[in-house]
C-alpha cells in the first residue's frame, strides 16, 4: 500500500485482506445483483401486459437520450458489482483451499457440501448466461434485433423472435433453475457467513431464501415458457 493512501483506505484494504472482508464484498455486492434481478424481472413481467406496446414502452422509456447517462452509469456500477463478486469469490475459494487442502466437509454435511459446489457451477453458467443474453436482447448478434424508431427496441417482437426457437428458450430455463439455485444458497450463507445466523432463525432464512429464489425462477421462467406455448405471441 503507497505512503499516500489515507488511513481510511489502508482501513479497507485491510479489512479486505481477511476472509470477512471478502464475504462482507460477496454480500454487498451479491445484494446489488439480486436487487437488480428483481427490479429486471417486474420490468419484463410487463409482456403479459393486454397492451402489447407495453414493455416497448417501458424499454423506450430507459433508451430515452435524455437519460443515457443514468442508463451508462447503472451499467458500470452493475459491471462493477459483477467483478468484485466474482474477485471476491475466486479469492475466498482460493483461501479456503490453502487452508484446507482436503476440504473441511464432514461426509454428513450434506447440505453444506451441495451448497458449496452448487454454487462453484452455478455461478460460472449464470455468467456465460449473462453474456449470451446481452448479445441475444442488447447487442443483436444472436438474432437481429427489431426497432420501432431510434432508441426504441422492439422488445415485445424480439422476445418473442427468440423464445420462438425451442434451444434458446431451454437454455434460458436451464439458467433460470440455475440462477434460483444460486440465489437460494448466496441469500441464506450470506447470513450465515457474517455471523448473523442463530439456530433459532436459520430455518426461516433459509425458508424466506427459497421462497425468493422460487418466486423469480417461476417468474422469469414462465417467460419463454408462454411465448413457447403461444400465450404471448
Ligand atoms: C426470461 C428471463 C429474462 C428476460 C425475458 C429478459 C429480458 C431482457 C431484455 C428484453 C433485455 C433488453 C432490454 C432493453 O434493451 O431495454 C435484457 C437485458 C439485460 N438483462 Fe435480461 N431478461 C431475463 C433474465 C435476466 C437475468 C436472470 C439477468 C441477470 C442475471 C438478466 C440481465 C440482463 C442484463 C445485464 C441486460 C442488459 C441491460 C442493459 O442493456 O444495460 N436478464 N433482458
Amino acid at each position: 500500500m503507497s505512503s499516500v493512501a489515507t488511513p481510511a483506505v489502508r482501513r479497507a484494504a485491510r479489512f479486505y485482506e481477511a476472509a470477512i472482508g471478502k464475504k462482507a464484498v460477496m454480500a454487498v455486492t451479491g445484494v446489488i445483483l439480486f436487487g437488480y434481478v428483481v427490479a429486471h424481472l417486474l420490468g419484463n413481467l410487463q409482456i403479459y401486459s393486454s397492451d402489447p406496446e407495453q414493455i416497448n414502452r417501458y424499454a423506450a422509456f430507459l433508451h430515452d437520450p435524455s437519460r443515457t447517462f443514468l442508463l451508462w452509469a447503472a451499467r458500470l456500477f452493475l459491471l462493477a458489482a459483477v467483478a468484485l463478486h466474482i474477485t471476491a469469490s475466486v479469492q475466498l475459494w482460493l483461501l479456503k483451499r490453502e487452508a484446507r487442502p482436503v476440504g473441511y466437509f464432514k461426509k454428513d454435511d450434506v447440505p453444506a457440501a451441495y451448497a458449496a459446489r452448487t454454487m462453484i457451477w452455478s455461478g460460472p453458467i449464470v455468467l456465460a448466461f449473462v453474456i449470451f443474453h446481452i448479445l441475444h436482447l442488447t447487442v443483436g448478434s444472436v438474432f437481429p434485433l427489431r426497432e420501432l424508431g431510434p432508441n426504441q427496441p422492439n422488445v415485445h417482437a424480439n422476445l418473442v423472435t427468440g423464445f420462438q426457437h425451442p434451444v434458446v428458450a431451454a437454455f434460458y430455463i436451464f439458467a433460470m433453475v440455475l440462477l434460483s439455485m444460486h440465489l437460494y444458497h448466496g441469500l441464506w450463507s450470506m447470513f450465515q457467513s457474517l455471523g448473523l445466523n442463530h439456530p433459532r432463525y436459520t430455518p426461516a432464512v433459509k425458508r424466506a431464501a427459497a421462497v425468493f429464489a422460487i418466486l423469480i425462477a417461476a417468474g422469469n421462467i414462465s417467460i419463454p415458457l408462454a411465448v413457447l406455448m403461444g400465450l404471448v405471441t
